[in-house]
């Protein structure tokens, strides 16, 4: 049993709204989060009091990191300090080759994951493994060129932010931990969830000398360059609104233009924020009409195992508390959802930036260019994936066009089966078919150790996360089928160790 999961996950909940609802981003900006846990931010706060619960196991390290791989300009030699966290609670040792389990970092600081992500504490002890947890650079305290600030200024001093420098940094990190620790022959397993997921597998794949094996959660790998349909995300998240309740369906699709009738009004956008008792008054139609929008997405991406967020909304939705008519039915799935104690749209700026959200919008207007969109079949307003727009959108916030080829060009995905099977080995792809973000992910097995490990009713993320104890025996299942295989990976591993004495694998 792991019963910090719920304060966790409530915590966080909280937490997200009072940072980052300000940060309205433009229209085509907005994207679906990427990331294991809901709503989960760090501010100064909440780091205290979730390292705490695991605090006395992990030590925390930097590792002078290089600013850019791949040439050799004097610039590139750059150093800055990347963090890590290593538990070393469970450890068997490096003279006994025990394993090392790497989880890395995404788009968000590592402060969580020692307490959010259950698979790595809750297997360490089986494996006798070693915890690293590795930060994505320009998240969290891994920032060069001194300063948040100054790594954020321009797109000259983010040129060095993407996935290609983080997963080497990742290689030197790694290579770095072996040799320090003389644990030349323990394997690697390399874990990551959501974008984390995405660099496990893209890591197993350009670094199979220095990890053995990666468990990809939730990694929509095939969400690029066309590969999946673009309003695929959407339609799963109007499926699931539709399956738990038709009406709910029906009056989320008629708010829209009540919305925007409303708010065209003279008086409507004034209307509108008194009958949303919205923080700030609303300034424009998508103040409102966005943060509806995110929240019936979370609310499937982050969809409970056994507590459907779908269906807290859809219960205020249908029993419309606060009155009949199409706002007060929506806004009493709002207050279903999000309680009634404070105002929660359109929140006062604060003076924490969110830098998750400053950090992706970098990620996806220069390589993360991931084409979701809205067809004319959903509970939303259509709004089809437009790639000029999105173009031009970065352009003007950043200076530099997105690459929406370079991720399939430098990783692959077209075709993936036949061009892996006879190539790549040794990564599980685990998904819930009920996370929207799975319709990107690899759903079917590529080769006998190319794995595709899915739940039918599982959410973004499931299977890493803390434990329960009201964990439905499907989702038990999906962690030990993980378990297992990573399991003959490793005793693999060590049969051809045996035979191979005094191999080196750092
Ligand atoms: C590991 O092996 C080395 C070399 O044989 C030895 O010096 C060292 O004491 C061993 N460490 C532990 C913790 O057993
Ligand atoms: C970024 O800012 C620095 C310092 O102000 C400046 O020298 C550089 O030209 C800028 N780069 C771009 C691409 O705007
Ligand atoms: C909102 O909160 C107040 C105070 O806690 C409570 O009296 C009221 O019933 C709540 N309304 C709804 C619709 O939940
Ligand atoms: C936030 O910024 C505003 C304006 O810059 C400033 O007046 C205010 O004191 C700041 N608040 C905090 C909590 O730092
Ligand atoms: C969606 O509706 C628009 C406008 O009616 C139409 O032009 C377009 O072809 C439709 N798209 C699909 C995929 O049905
Ligand atoms: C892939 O193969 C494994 C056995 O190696 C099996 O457990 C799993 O269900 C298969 N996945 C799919 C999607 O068929
Ligand atoms: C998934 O959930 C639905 C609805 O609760 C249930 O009917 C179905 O049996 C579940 N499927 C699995 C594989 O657990």
């Amino acid at each position: 049993m792991k019963p910090h999961y719920h304060i966790l996950f409530t915590y966080l909940h909280l937490i997200f709204f009072i940072q980052s609802i300000n940060l309205t981003p433009t229209h085509s900006l907005k994207i679906p989060r990427l990331t294991p846990l809901y709503k989960w931010k760090t501010t100064l706060h909440n780091l205290e009091k979730l390292v705490s619960i695991e605090k006395e196991n992990v030590e925390t390290f930097y590792y002078k990191q290089v600013l850019d791989h791949f040439n050799y300009r004097p610039e590139s030699y750059h150093k800055f300090e990347q963090r890590y966290f290593m538990n070393f609670k469970y450890w068997g040792g490096a003279n006994s080759s025990a394993p090392i389990f790497a989880y890395l970092g995404a788009e968000d600081s590592i402060d969580t994951y020692p307490t959010g992500i259950g698979f790595m504490t809750d297997n360490a002890a089986t494996f006798k493994a070693l915890l690293v947890y590795i930060e994505h650079r320009y998240y969290g305290k891994s920032v060069p060129f001194g300063s948040r600030k100054k790594a954020f200024r321009n797109a000259s001093t983010l040129g060095y932010f993407n996935s290609a420098q983080a997963i080497a940094d990742y290689a030197a990190v790694l290579i770095h931990i072996k040799k320090t620790l003389h644990a030349h022959n323990s394997p690697i397993i390399v874990l990551g969830g959501s974008y984390g997921g995405m660099l496990a597998s893209w890591f197993r794949l350009k670094y199979p000398h220095l990890t053995i094996g990666a468990l990809a959660s939730s990694a929509p790998i095939l969400y690029f360059d066309n590969i999946t349909p673009h309003n695929a995300y959407m339609d799963l998240v109007s499926r699931e609104f539709k399956e738990v309740s038709e009406t709910c369906y029906e009056t989320i699709l008629k708010s829209w233009s009540e919305i925007e009738r409303i708010s065209s009004q003279s008086d409507g956008l004034s209307i509108l924020s008194e009958r949303f008792n919205t923080c700030r008054p609303l300034k424009q139609y998508s103040d409102l009409s966005e943060y509806l929008e995110s929240m019936y997405t979370a609310a499937v991406q982050y969809n409970g195992p056994t507590s459907s967020r779908v269906s807290e909304i859809c219960r205020g939705i249908d029993g419309a508390s606060f009155g009949n008519d199409i706002l007060s039915k929506i806004y009493s799935g709002l207050v279903a959802y999000e309680g009634n104690g404070t105002c929660k749209i359109n929140y006062a700026p604060s003076n924490i930036s969110d830098e998750v959200y400053e950090g992706w919008s970098w990620q996806r207007c220069s390589e993360m260019v991931m084409p979701i969109g809205t067809g004319n079949d959903t509970m939303f307003q259509p709004d089809p994936f437009n790639l000029k727009r999105y173009v031009e959108e970065c352009k003007k916030q950043y200076g530099v066009s997105p690459r929406p080829h370079w991720v399939t060009t430098y990783y692959g995905g077209h075709n993936i089966k036949l061009v892996l099977q006879k190539f790549g080995s040794n990564i599980i792809f685990s998904n819930g078919l009920k996370d929207p973000y799975s319709t990107g992910g690899v759903l079917s097995n590529l080769s006998d150790s190319l794995i595709a490990v899915y739940t039918t009713n599982g959410s973004h993320c499931l299977d890493i996360l803390q434990t329960r104890q009201s964990d439905p025996k499907w989702l038990i299942q999906q962690r030990k089928k993980e378990v297992e295989i990573i399991k003959r990976w490793i005793e693999q591993y060590y049969s051809d160790l045996a035979l191979k004495v005094n191999i080196r694998v750092d």
